[in-house]
């Protein structure tokens, strides 16, 4: 089914000039933006919008890295977008991820790894609206 799921270029790729070469790989995969943008995150964007990790030991770090630095969020639309979106990100932890993937091919570390994606419906959901307002999505 077509789907949308939300997308961020985090900092590390933005300061590496990575955001043309990442659209790319969405855009080549049959992943559309539908919406898009570059903002630079809040601490309160970036605690609440990572609210679910709050207790986890990498959570500070987290935070520190997302404010770092400008980003680029995004709606992405396509048929089954939102596993299409992990399977071109590749794995969490760069070290895992498949050859040909974002985090293989972009990602730092495990905390610097270039991209965020939704994991499932309700949380693309979510995670748009955290974003964007219906009259930015333009399908
Ligand atoms: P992301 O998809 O943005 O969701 C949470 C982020 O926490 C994750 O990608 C990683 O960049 C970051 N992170 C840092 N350390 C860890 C860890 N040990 N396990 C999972 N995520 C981590």
């Amino acid at each position: 089914a077509l789907e949308r799921t939300f997308s961020i270029i985090k900092p590390d790729a933005v300061r590496r000039n990575l955001i043309g070469k990442i659209i790319a790989k969405f855009e080549e995969a049959g992943l559309r933006p539908i919406a898009l943008k570059k903002i630079h995150m809040t601490r309160a964007q970036a605690e609440g919008f990572y609210g679910v990790h709050k207790d986890r030991p990498f959570f500070g770090e987290l935070v520190e890295q997302m404010i770092a630095s400008p980003v680029v969020v995004q709606v992405l639309e396509g048929e089954g977008a939102i596993l299409k979106n992990r399977e071109v990100m590749g794995a969490t932890n760069p070290a895992n991820a498949a050859d040909g993937t974002i985090r293989k091919e972009f990602a730092l570390s495990i905390g610097e790894n270039s991209v965020h994606g939704s994991d499932a419906p309700e949380t693309a959901a979510e995670e748009i609206k955290f974003f964007f307002n219906d009259d930015e999505i333009v399908g």
